[in-house]
């Protein structure tokens, strides 16, 4: 259950920075976190939210000084009026796009960033299959993708979202409820098959994925909204010399995070300036209305993210 409460304002240790949100984004993880199916990692917060943008109010970093507009990636405490966040978490809200909706940035940003790119290594020209086309992580995935060069082939449950992949790049929109996406995928191909798939489903998601991968493909599991259990044929491994990998962000170190930080703002953040990637943010709810938000987001009608505004 999500309910409001007051808190101290949290203090700021050592290299972090106190955020007056302006901002935070709802995800699926924060869903799987209040169903308990997603602790928070040891010494992050135990509130929800693992995105947010405001202004600096406090720094104890000489990177950030008071004043600076940011987004942030944060383990938790999002969902609140001021969050604390290491330093190296934070980027400037980028050019084109308003404070509340660069909320809806750092999350689906740095995981898709990091798994299609450094362990997917997707390259120009590739064939990348992105399934929950529409999904938070689904919308940055197919931008990020055609920015960079490769071709996007996305699964999404209705004609409406369908629409909404091809609108954002996907060359090819299959709706699961009446296509086969491994005869989909295929016929797209000519038969060749995809590079990269990439998967928030698992379950019984995961045979079918690999046989849409051609040779030397790369799985990359994110998500297990199918379940956690797959059952599968593994001489396609082989025969197809297939790579299956996967990752999780939140309980990664600020170091790493800073990584990754470093390279979006590097690479990604022109392309916002070109206003080429950008964040679709569907609504925005009251803070205190983020039970409804994530109602909304249940009930899967969401294309794109959600932010909450304090
Ligand atoms: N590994 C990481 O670092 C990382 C980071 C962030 C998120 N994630 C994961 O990525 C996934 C997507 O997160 P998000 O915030 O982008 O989600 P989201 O915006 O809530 O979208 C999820 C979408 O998945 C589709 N879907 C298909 N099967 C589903 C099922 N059995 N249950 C619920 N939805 C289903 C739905 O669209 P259709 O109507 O098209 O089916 C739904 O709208 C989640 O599993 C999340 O835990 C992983």
């Amino acid at each position: 259950m999500l309910r409001t409460g007051e808190r101290e304002v949290p203090r700021p240790g050592d290299g972090d920075v106190l955020v007056r949100v302006a901002g935070a984004g709802v995800n699926r993880p924060d869903v799987l976190q209040r169903l308990g199916k997603y602790p928070p990692p040891p010494g992050a917060s135990p509130i929800p939210g693992l995105e947010i943008s405001g202004t600096i109010v406090e720094s104890r970093s000489a990177r950030w000084s008071t004043g600076d507009v940011v987004c942030a990636l944060v383990a938790g405490g999002g969902y609140a009026e001021y969050c604390t966040v290491p330093a190296e978490q934070c980027l400037p809200v980028p050019q084109g796009i308003s404070i509340e909706h660069a909320a809806a940035i750092p999350e689906t940003f740095f995981t898709v960033w990091t798994n299609l790119f450094d362990r997917g290594r997707l390259r120009f020209g590739e064939t990348v299959l992105i399934h929950g086309g529409t999904s938070g992580i689904g919308t940055t995935a197919i931008q990020l993708a055609t920015a960079s060069g490769a071709v996007v082939i996305a699964t999404a449950g209705s004609d409406e979202k369908c629409d909404a992949c091809r609108r954002l790049g996907a060359s090819r929109a299959i709706n699961y409820h009446t296509e086969d996406f491994v005869a989909a995928a295929a016929d797209a191909t000519h038969n060749s098959g995809v590079d990269v798939v990439l998967d928030i489903i698992g379950g019984d998601y995961t045979a079918r994925n690999l046989e849409c991968l051609r040779l030397n493909g790369r799985l990359l599991q994110i998500g297990l909204l199918g379940g956690a259990r797959a059952t599968v044929n593994l001489s396609p491994i082989l025969q197809k010399r297939l790579t299956i990998t996967g990752s999780t962000l939140r309980a990664r170190s600020p170091q790493e995070k800073g990584a990754i930080a470093r390279s979006l703002h590097e690479h990604v953040w022109p392309l916002f300036a070109a206003g080429r990637v950008r964040p679709i943010v569907s609504a925005t709810y009251p803070l205190a209305a983020a039970a409804d938000a994530h109602r909304a987001l249940e009930a899967g009608h969401v294309i794109g993210k959600l932010v909450l505004a304090p």
